[in-house]
């Protein structure tokens, strides 16, 4: 294939080193692979454009070059600032994708990739954070071209829902971040494993009887202070909601309020999804040292503009390592520049979790083909589909499961005594 016509990207010359990325995240999502060798013949994204953006690295490429593969004409951006990675994205250009994205990119120069994704006219939409549907209902009148999409995440589809409550959302987009096959293995052991890779690489300190504050105990809370407590933190969670919390506490973890936390913490993570979790005032009580990291898609849950406000002096202590000094001398650590930390300072999930994610993603665009009837709005990724991507990993894994006999199934729908 020829290198796609008009792509913006950092440098061509990085190609050999992203494809050498991408051939090894190709090994390890056997379900892409299945979905590519099953679709194959039948082309179902022929005719199809396809807009994606989500985090730029290695296993994005391979799920772009899948609906490549399966027919789809697609252009991709990337869904944060700090997350593309420039030799996947000039491999991906190589490889005939349209690319608009750097790392990097400045906020003017996020939004103008954003808009070279809408300006391709998109049938088909894939989406993390929700930053391209939404700059799509703001930039054109009419978007009745637009078949429907897919979204990647809990922050999306909070902005969707949002948007259909309001009656703005024009096309249907599927809920691939709550289907089982996504959220109990992306969100909780991908964000568990991903985060710690991120503030390891970044700071190659020791967890081992630290304090690590999780803020928020969803399920990507839930993976971070799981993994935190593997490597042998003490772990802290702060919650807003009483369930959740009790759920930390079962779990083994405390549970306080960020401003006792504040004041103890070694290392905190933010999971919530909302804004100023860390602000001015936990900084005036941190210990000396302590780390901040976030895991949320926007870096609005640690007030960095505050931190700096208040500090006197900020030096790079090492790479994606911003030193805060405090009055008083006391330091804090900002990783990552407040952004996702298992992107902007690490690689993202591991290959096989994303496999599961994105295999959601190529059924659920299969899905709003065959149904091109479905209403505006956010739609469930149905139980079978979210079966068929589980089963799909099971079959390449090897493994087989029970299946129910006819008298099981029986006595599972019975009711009488
Ligand atoms: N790689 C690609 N998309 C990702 C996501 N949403 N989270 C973590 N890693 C990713």
């Amino acid at each position: 294939m020829k290198e796609a016509e008009g792509s913006t990207i950092r440098n061509r010359e990085l190609a050999p080193a992203g494809g050498q990325k991408i051939a090894w995240v190709r090994e390890h999502m056997p379900v892409l692979a299945a979905l590519q060798r099953e679709l194959g013949h039948k082309q179902p994204f022929s005719g199809y454009r396809v807009g994606i953006c989500l985090h730029l690295e290695a296993k994005t490429a391979y799920l772009a070059q899948t609906l490549s593969e399966l027919g789809a004409q697609v252009a991709i951006t990337g869904s944060n600032p700090l997350s593309t990675q420039d030799d996947v994205a000039a491999a991906l250009a190589r490889s005939g994708v349209m690319v608009h994205s750097w790392y990097g990119a400045t906020p003017g120069e996020y939004e103008e990739f954003i808009s070279r994704i809408a300006e391709f006219r998109p049938h088909l939409i894939i989406d993390d954070g929700g930053d391209l549907v939404s700059l799509m209902h703001e930039e054109a009148d009419s978007l009745d071209y637009v078949v429907g999409g897919a979204e990647e995440t809990t922050t999306g589809l909070l902005r969707l829902r949002a948007m259909a409550e309001a009656e703005k959302l024009q096309f249907p987009m599927m809920a691939v971040n709550d289907a089982l096959s996504k959220y109990l293995f992306d969100n909780r052991y991908g964000t568990g494993q991903s985060v710690w890779d991120g503030i390891l690489r970044t700071t190659n300190l020791v967890i081992a009887g630290k304090q690590v504050v999780v803020a928020g105990y969803g399920w990507c809370g839930k993976g971070v202070a799981l993994r935190a407590r593997g490597l042998g933190a003490r772990v802290l969670v702060t919650e807003v909601d009483p369930i959740a919390a009790n759920e930390a506490l079962m779990d083994g973890c405390d549970v306080a309020t960020m401003d006792e936390a504040a004041r103890t913490g070694d290392i905190f993570v933010t999971t919530t999804g909302c804004r100023d979790v860390i602000a001015q005032r936990h900084y005036e009580v941190m210990k000396d040292g302590a780390i901040l990291a976030n895991a949320g898609h926007f870096n609005v849950e640690i007030d960095v503009e505050g931190l700096a406000d208040m500090s006197e002096e900020v030096n790079e202590a090492r790479a994606n390592v911003a030193e805060y000094r405090l009055p008083g001398g006391r330091r804090v650590y900002l990783l990552g520049e407040g952004r996702l930390v298992n992107l902007a300072c690490a690689d993202g999930h591991p290959a096989e979790i994303m496999d599961l994610s994105f295999g959601l993603q190529v059924l659920a665009l299969k899905y709003l083909v065959d149904n091109p009837a479905l209403a505006p709005g956010v739609h469930p990724v149905s139980r079978d589909i979210d079966r068929e991507v589980s089963a799909i990993r099971l079959r390449a894994l090897g493994i087989s499961i029970d299946q129910l006999t006819e008298d099981q199934r029986g006595y599972l729908q019975s009711w009488q005594m």
